[in-house]
């Protein structure tokens, strides 16, 4: 900042008097600028001054250098070194105002650094000290939706991740507070709302902001077995293999018809999704990729996907063509774990949980509004890229979120 300026030479004695002039000039207009827009002014400030060659500029400098993200305020208040300051800046607030661009949208009128742009799920004390009131911060997040009636596999399930995960359960049956007797259910987030899906629920409640801390972040359905399956251990395959969405490979056994790419391989840590593959998906529409019923992704992956979740397609049919959309080279960062594989036990669980219309039973509404939903999205995505690539895209920006 300020430096291809400061390391030009300034020869000629007329040249630099004016130059003078215009940094005073600057310096005056740069103070103004910097009362009304603090935010705005670090640049502006620094770069007139960075014209003296014989003023000790070092001190300043320091000073200045530090607050880059910082208003002027502190800057101000630490040249001067008042301590009566505070409150002086305050009536100065009163008067110039905070407004800080870069600061999200609608927060502009704070000082940037009381601005918290994310949160946790981490549960804390009311009595002691804020710092003193975690022991351990988990980096990863599983969350299940469930029905109280899969509890003891849940129960089973739970003994599989360790203290590191932050649990979340979703409950689409109203009965959330009974879990309570199960200990670790006391620790975990409960959040229910009746007859929700699985994908209603992310979008709402893991919102990658919220879920900011977790480094993973596990989306599963209640009726997974996971007898042969260790959450520390898959995550250390994941992460040496460098999957950004992925899933446990499936046994075989799963009483539910499973698809070549996600059943378990046996003898193999992990295996990738191949071009070849995708495009094998793409014609034989009926099978799909990772099977959404246990997938686990970055934290990264899991901004990408949560922004395509479409808030009125709940049962995210259609999400598992999309996803590799979501990352860079989809061949290798998508895959199935094998060392660590789950059964799908197939118990229809939302099904049950639809309306008899029409003297067809209830599970037959859900799936038709499956496979309409579906539809919807694939139609839904098609016209969201034909629009970009239509109208000659420009470079794109990178918009913070
Ligand atoms: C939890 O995470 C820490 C730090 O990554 C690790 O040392 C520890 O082994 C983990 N706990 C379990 C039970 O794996
Ligand atoms: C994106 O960047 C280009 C060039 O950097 C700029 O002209 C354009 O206005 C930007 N668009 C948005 C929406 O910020």
């Amino acid at each position: 900042m300020g430096t291809s300026i400061r390391s030009g030479n300034i020869k000629k004695p007329n040249e630099s008097m004016k130059l003078m002039i215009a940094t005073f000039a600057g310096i005056f207009f740069g103070f103004f600028l910097g009362v009304s827009f603090p935010k705005l002014s670090l640049t502006k400030v620094n770069l007139p001054l960075s014209l003296f060659p014989s003023v000790d500029l070092t001190y300043i400098e320091e000073k200045y250098s530090k607050i880059e993200t910082n208003s002027i305020w502190d800057a101000w208040a630490s040249f001067r070194g008042d301590t009566n300051m505070f409150n002086q800046l305050h009536k100065l607030n009163e008067k110039t105002k905070i407004w800080v661009p870069t600061n999200p949208r609608g927060a502009e009128r704070l000082p940037p650094r009381i601005v918290e742009t994310q949160s946790d799920f981490y549960l804390r004390r009311l009595w002691g000290l804020p710092h003193q009131d975690l022991s351990i911060k988990p980096k990863y997040l599983v969350t299940f939706t469930v029905g109280y009636d899969q509890r003891d596999n849940i129960d089973a399930a739970m003994k599989k991740f360790s203290e590191n995960f932050t649990i979340v359960l979703f409950h689409y049956d109203g009965r959330a507070s009974e879990w309570n007797k199960f200990e670790w259910s006391k620790k975990a987030i409960h959040i229910s709302a009746r007859k929700q899906t699985k994908w209603w629920y992310a979008k709402r409640f893991l919102h990658p902001d919220i879920v900011a801390p977790y480094d993973y972040v596990f989306l599963w359905d209640e009726d997974l077995g996971t007898e042969h399956f260790d959450a520390e251990e898959y995550l250390e395959m994941v992460r040496k293999h460098g999957l950004q969405i992925s899933q446990p490979g499936l046994d075989p056994s799963s009483s539910s018809f499973t698809w070549q790419m996600t059943r378990k391989r046996d003898g193999v840590e992990v295996h990738k999704m191949t071009e070849a593959r995708i495009y094998f998906c793409m014609i034989f529409k009926i099978l799909r990729f990772v099977e959404i019923m246990a997938p686990v992704f970055s934290k990264d992956a899991w901004r990408c996907v949560w922004h395509m979740i479409q808030n009125d397609l709940i049962h995210g049919w259609g999400l598992d063509f999309a996803l590799r959309k979501c990352v860079e080279s989809p061949h290798e960062k998508i895959g199935v774990v094998d060392s660590q594989w789950i059964v799908h036990k197939s118990i229809p669980s939302l099904g049950s949980q639809g309306k008899a219309e029409g003297g067809r039973s209830p599970w037959e509404g859900v799936r038709d509004r499956c496979s309409k939903e579906w539809a919807m999205f694939k139609e839904r995505m098609a016209n969201a890229e034909k629009d970009y690539f239509q109208r000659g895209h420009t470079p794109l920006n990178s918009t913070g979120t």
